[in-house]
This record gives structure tokens, C-alpha cells and sequence, in this order.
């Protein structure tokens, strides 16, 4: 059975206020490793999680989205079992959604999450997950290809992502995934002919480069958030992003833990399209 995302915690019901806001925490590429003390560019991924963690769980959102690569190089088998372990403040009181990147092993990760799963959606050889969160609509996709370090969601999974869509109502809808649209998801062009036609749809959150961003394509919002691991330039922050989020809009919070700390605490705020 192929892996992809897995939704964790006690799978409460989420708050149905479309007038209200949600509060999420978003995380990528957290690199765990089956050593606790693997260091990588001189950052340490393992413990760098543990203490974001620690700051979430300090002051719980209503949930939390880690868009892919969970495990260091092609997920070491013990790799996931310490990534259960440091997510369990979290995942005891709030859904958790996991996506895989190209550093993950679906045997691996599948073998210590496969018995939480909790979504019902699937598609052939992937795994997708779907939360209404008060006033939005998130949709965590698999673009996990693999062997290669690129992504691709493929025909199934757009298909079902257009069907899906098609028959959701007008709530704001965010997009998650490991790769960068227009750069390392291969598919870019069919997804956005999917998705720019369909207003509801405004934001596509991912990870891969380990850069924190903000862009904007065909209307969509883009947005690039930090590796929770490790930074590969000194001008990039290692952290994780709070997001506040109504039917109008959202306001994003960089939380950076170590690399460059510059725009610890920075606030962007985004208008969905109309
Ligand atoms: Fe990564």
C-alpha cells in the first residue's frame, strides 16, 4: 500500500465557523534522522524539531501541515519512529497532516504511521488528505516521484483533485505539497489549468528549498515555507510559519529558530482573490 500523507492526532472535528479564523502551524522538511545527533550544515534537525515543537505545543493551534521530506536521506528506518515521537505533544490534542518529499521512503514511513491513518480519500498509488478548518478548505497532495529528486502529482491524482473540487463548496481552498510549482513539480502546467479557473482555490503552500517566500502565480498565492531542519544559504531561516487564516485573507508569521533570524517574527498578509 503506497504512502503519502497521513493525518495524525485524535481527528477531532475542526471548527465549521465560516466567519471565524483558524490558526495552523506549517512545517517542511523537518530531515529527521535515526541519530538524534545528526548535525548537517552545522544545524542539528533532530533537536531544532523538538524545540519547535515545544513552542507549538506551548500554545496549541488548531492543527499542523508538514509539507514533506519527514527523514533524513531516503528515510532511515528509525527515522519515523523519532519523528512520532517528537511530534507526540502535538499529535495527543491536534490533527497533524504529513506529505512526503523526495527524501522519504514509503515502506518506511507507511511501517510506523500506517496504523493512523485516518483519511478516507484515496488515489491509485497515492495518498491525499482533505480537513475543512473553519472558514477554509485544506488539501494535502502527494507529489512525492520516486527516485528523483523532482515532483509529480500525477494524472490520478489531479483527476481526483479536479472531481473534488468541482463538487466542493465556495470555502477558500489551500493547496499543500513537497514541491515548488513552475520549478520541481513537473506538472505545474495541468495543475494550474486546473486550479486557476477555480477562484476557490487561492494558495499553494510547499516546501523542497528550503527558502522562506512569498510569490504569486496565475492569481494563486505561493507560498514557500522554511525547512524546520536545516537552511543550505546563511540568508535563509530555519523555522516554521503560524498562520492565521479567515475567508478573506491570511496573515503568516515567520517563526525562525536558527540560520537567519532577520525576519524572526515578520508578518504577511495575504488578500485571497475574488
Ligand atoms: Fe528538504
Amino acid at each position: 500500500m503506497a504512502a503519502g500523507v497521513r493525518l495524525l492526532g485524535p481527528g477531532r472535528a475542526l471548527a465549521q465557523d465560516r466567519d471565524g479564523c483558524t490558526r495552523w502551524a506549517f512545517l517542511s522538511d523537518t530531515h529527521v534522522a535515526s541519530n538524534p545527533d545528526h548535525r548537517y550544515n552545522g544545524f542539528l534537525p533532530y533537536r531544532n524539531l523538538r524545540e519547535i515543537v515545544g513552542q507549538i505545543a506551548y500554545d496549541l493551534p488548531d492543527g499542523a501541515v508538514i509539507t514533506g521530506d519527514l527523514a533524513w536521506k531516503r528515510g532511515e528506518s528509525h527515522a519515523y519512529e523519532n519523528l512520532k515521537a517528537i511530534l507526540a505533544p502535538v499529535t495527543a490534542k491536534r490533527p497533524v497532516y504529513l506529505g512526503l518529499g523526495n527524501h522519504d521512503n514509503r515502506a518506511g514511513f507507511h511501517g510506523t504511521f500506517g496504523g493512523l491513518i485516518q483519511d478516507n480519500l484515496t488515489v491509485p498509488d497515492r495518498h491525499v488528505a482533505t480537513a475543512i478548518a473553519g472558514p477554509v478548505r485544506l488539501i494535502v497532495l502527494d507529489s512525492l516521484l520516486v527516485d528523483r529528486a523532482s515532483g509529480l502529482l500525477g494524472q490520478s491524482q489531479r483527476a481526483w483533485l479536479k472531481a473534488f473540487l468541482n463538487a466542493s463548496d465556495d470555502r477558500p481552498a489551500i493547496l499543500f505539497l513537497h514541491h515548488r510549482p513552475k520549478i520541481d513539480l513537473l506538472d505545474t502546467p495541468y495543475l494550474f489549468d486546473i486550479i486557476e479557473p477555480m477562484v476557490k482555490v487561492k494558495a499553494v503552500v510547499y516546501g523542497h528549498s528550503h527558502e522562506f517566500g512569498f510569490s504569486e502565480y496565475k492569481g494563486i498565492h505561493l507560498i514557500n515555507l522554511p525547512s524546520t531542519g536545516f537552511s543550505m544559504s546563511g540568508g535563509q531561516p530555519v523555522g516554521w510559519v503560524e498562520a492565521r487564516i479567515t475567508k478573506s485573507g491570511g496573515e503568516f508569521v515567520l517563526r525562525a529558530l536558527a540560520g537567519s533570524r532577520k525576519l524572526d517574527g515578520c508578518r504577511t498578509r495575504l488578500c485571497w482573490r475574488a
